[in-house]
């Protein structure tokens, strides 16, 4: 019998626990025994640990969040916290870890698997869907619509006040959740950190829109493509708009995972058995198309995902 070791680690999304569930499920009829880890790499370091069997992860898969909890672990982030995580794989027996995460998970992941040898697969989990190497992770699916359907309550009473609202919605570095949201709620302008613009264009694609018969617009902005309060006050002084800023935040982070998020980590989960059994090394899943994927964790890292500039083009041809 193995014994293998699952971890959530940084953000979480839902959808975790639907491959943790996957994962423990699948691994029994793999004779493989797993240990599950709390609080994310601090908890490997401290060795809080869980036996999960196919009874404990009952009732979970409609569940966000995640059942072993996650932290952000600066002590990853340094030679003797990695050298004590390699430490307590050893000591504890544990000869493969699955870690469900982002790219921050990744990095730590493949730092682990340096240190000690032991194969490492990564589950990339992230509602941000910024990891190269897979079309989409868990969670982003279900991020897309609980922000849609937050701007699609906002789209009401920005038409009955008519009114410009611009919607913050998280992607603390990239534009993919904006992107995808901002194309399915129709807004009027998606702005991503991955396409530099100004505060003027922006005005005058709404006055164009007045001009044309527009009296309210939603403008879907990432986090990480700047100021909103400011964009949204510059609105509001240049044009005397009835401007409003609604900031989703972290309700995008929650929720029951959709279907498409709970199948993704099903998959995702029967991926990352089949590779920790038969292959060693660093390894990461993934899904091209509909096909799933299994590949040098490397892959992650060694270019930023490209952002489907097409989709930002679509949308800015259907605000007209
Ligand atoms: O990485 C996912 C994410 O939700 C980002 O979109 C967001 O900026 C960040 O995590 C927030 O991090 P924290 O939960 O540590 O505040």
């Amino acid at each position: 019998m193995r014994k293998i070791a699952i971890a959530t680690t940084g953000g979480d999304a839902p959808g975790m626990n639907a491959a943790i569930r996957a994962i423990t499920r699948l691994a029994e009829g793999a004779d493989i025994k797993v240990i599950g880890v709390h609080r994310g790499y601090c908890g490997l370091i401290e060795e809080d640990f869980e036996e999960l069997n196919p009874r404990s992860v009952s009732g979970i898969v409609n569940m966000g969040g995640t059942i072993l909890r996650t932290v952000r672990c600066p002590e990853m982030e340094t030679e003797e916290g990695i050298e004590k995580a390699s430490d307590s794989l050893k000591k504890n027996g544990i000869d493969g870890i699955i870690v469900i995460g982002g790219d921050g998970s990744f990095r730590g992941a493949m730092a682990l698997y340096k240190a000690s040898g032991i194969p490492v697969v990564g589950v990339p989990a992230t509602i941000d869907n910024d990891i190269n190497g897979t079309d989409s992770t868990i969670g982003f699916d279900t991020a897309v619509n609980t922000a849609l359907t937050a701007i699609d309550k906002i789209r009401d009473t920005a038409t009955s006040h008519e009114r410009v609202f611009v919607v913050e919605v998280m992607g603390r570095r990239r534009g993919f959740l904006a992107l995808s949201v901002g194309l399915a709620a129709g807004a009027e302008v998606i702005l991503v950190p991955e396409v530099a613009f100004t505060i003027d264009e922006v005005e005058q694609a709404l006055e164009e829109g007045r001009k044309k018969g527009k009296h309210s617009s939603i403008i879907v902005m990432a986090e990480g493509a700047g100021d909103s309060r400011l964009l949204t006050e510059r609105i509001a002084k240049d044009l005397n708009y009835e401007a409003r800023l609604s900031v989703l935040g972290y309700m995008q982070r929650g929720g029951s995972p959709t279907a498409i998020s709970r199948i993704l980590a099903n998959r995702f989960g029967e991926a990352a058995i089949n590779t920790i059994s038969r292959e060693k090394g660093a390894k990461m899943v993934g899904i091209e198309g509909n096909t799933i994927v299994s590949r040098p964790l490397s892959y992650a890292f060694e270019r930023p995902k490209p952002l489907d500039l097409s989709l930002y083009t679509l949308s800015k041809n259907l605000a007209v």
